[in-house]
């Protein structure tokens, strides 16, 4: 059976890269291509090489460049892409080409704290500067607006007042390894 092929597309860690290989290595139905990354300082290439996928590094002006990215994923076979933790914007080229095929993941409950600059722990300061009861995550998929593609799933968690920063990350990021994988799947598969 030909397998879907997913790519990965990762700016930092990769706690979320690579909760998704370990979830699909042996899946008769979905399978990790690789994962991208544009920081050739990321932790993210080292634990997929070791997860024995394919990586590749790209610098930011490649990156940015639609054509380039939409050719590799072309040529490699891609029918769908995640964004876990990836940080630049993606050219339009690549959103018209994989549209509802490519996934990003948001560590709040969008459409609040989303938008330019909205990403990692700016996103958590800002919920808790505005005493939220609750945050979460949101899987969505990309169009040409920042954060404001079609919600795919959200999942809450509770804020308690005395919740720092550190606190909201490891809520949001147990969410986040709890969750993605399964919505990444039934997305594939349905
Ligand atoms: C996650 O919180 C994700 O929601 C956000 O960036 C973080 C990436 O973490 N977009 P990691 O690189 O997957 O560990």
């Amino acid at each position: 059976m030909i397998k879907h092929r997913v790519a990965i597309f990762a700016s930092g860690t990769g706690s979320n890269a690579v909760n998704l290989i370990n979830t699909f290595k042996g899946n008769d139905q979905i399978e990790v291509a690789f994962v991208l990354s544009n920081n050739s300082a990321a932790r993210v290439l080292d634990s997929a090489k070791e997860l024995g996928v394919k990586t590749y590094c790209y610098s930011n002006e490649e990156v940015a460049d639609g054509a380039f990215l939409t050719n590799l994923c072309l040529e490699e076979k891609i029918d769908w892409i995640v964004l876990a933790g990836y940080l630049r914007l993606i050219p339009s080229e690549l959103i018209a080409e994989y549209s509802n095929k490519l996934i990003n993941l948001h560590p709040s409950l969008l459409p609040k704290y989303g938008g330019k600059g909205m990403y990692g722990s700016n996103v958590h300061k800002a919920v808790l500067e505005n005493n939220e009861k609750e945050s979460g995550i949101t899987i969505h998929y990309v169009n040409q607006e920042f954060d404001k593609g079609r919600i795919i799933a959200q999942f809450h968690c509770a804020i308690a007042p005395e919740d720092q920063q550190s606190d909201l990350e490891s809520k949001i990021r147990h969410l986040e390894q709890a969750y993605l994988p399964i919505v990444i799947q039934n997305t594939i598969l349905a």
